[in-house]
């Protein structure tokens, strides 16, 4: 696992969307992993302006979503959907029929889990999944206890999520409280995946994600098991980590090996 530590949020932003432009550059049909969320919202913003400023072209991509809220309909405002639309599909020249979001309305809710797993394998496994990490450790909607094994099905939120996407649906009454989400077990055979993390309130389960044992109490640690993980930092989230120095230096000297 390496850990890349800048000093804002702009710029791990910046550095996580050259990656992803890197990518698609040399892949252009490449498969997408996306989160939604504040974290990558700058993220989002830098593959815009490729787009629009640099020509960088979407149109051959594939994107999968980690997860939408279940019970919710996609036009509903703080859909996953809606979000991704507003926020980075609308603005690129992704084509509609290669997004792929979990869907919120789902009657057969494991017949369709099963068919998204189905749909990332037909297309060949997501190159790059991009991840956020919540305060309770998660990635995607797998709350602590989830499976290390498990793959994309319906999940309890915890109230502690649930408190926290409050600010966005303007009371905690009226945010779901289940969501469709890609399992650990899904997550983790990404052949390559970036994990953001950014500002002070992430600094605790950073520290527990990266340097704490693999555990599913903090689903986020099963990304020390994967071979091609990069963890975007800035110095607020990365404040809590023991060996901060190492990974310093580590990145210090990368350029001379
Ligand atoms: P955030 O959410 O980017 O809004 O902090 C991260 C998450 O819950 O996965």
């Amino acid at each position: 696992m390496e850990v890349v530590i800048l000093d804002s949020y702009e710029q791990i932003s910046k550095k996580a969307a050259k990656e992803v432009s890197n990518l698609i550059r040399n892949k252009p049909n490449c498969v997408l992993g996306l989160a939604t969320g504040s974290t990558p919202l700058g993220l989002y913003q830098e593959l815009i302006r490729m787009h629009k400023e640099e020509g960088l072209d979407f149109s051959k991509i594939s994107t999968f979503n980690l997860d939408e809220y279940y019970g919710i309909p996609p036009a509903h405002p703080q859909s996953y959907y809606a979000f991704m639309h507003e926020n980075f599909f609308n603005h690129i020249n992704v084509q509609p029929e290669r997004i792929y979001l979990p869907s919120g309305t789902a009657t057969d809710v494991n017949a369709f889990c099963q068919w998204y797993e189905e749909e990332i394998k037909r297309l060949g496994g997501i190159d790059l999944q991009i991840l956020g990490i919540g305060r309770d450790g998660h990635i995607a909607f797998n709350e602590p206890g989830s499976a290390l094994g498990s793959r994309t099905r319906i999940k309890t939120l915890t109230r502690e999520t649930v408190e926290d996407n409050a600010r966005f649906f303007g009371s905690v009454e009226d945010v779901p409280r289940y969501a469709i989400t890609m399992g650990v077990g899904t997550i983790q055979e990404a052949k390559q995946i970036i994990l953001i993390a950014s500002g002070e309130n992430k600094a605790e389960i950073i520290a527990k994600a990266i340097e704490g044992p693999v555990t599913a109490q903090v689903t986020g640690s099963v990304l020390q098991l994967h071979a091609q993980t990069v963890v975007y930092l800035d110095e607020a989230a990365a404040s809590k980590l023991e060996r901060y120095d190492y990974y310093k230096w580590v990145f210090e000297n990368k350029p001379k090996l």
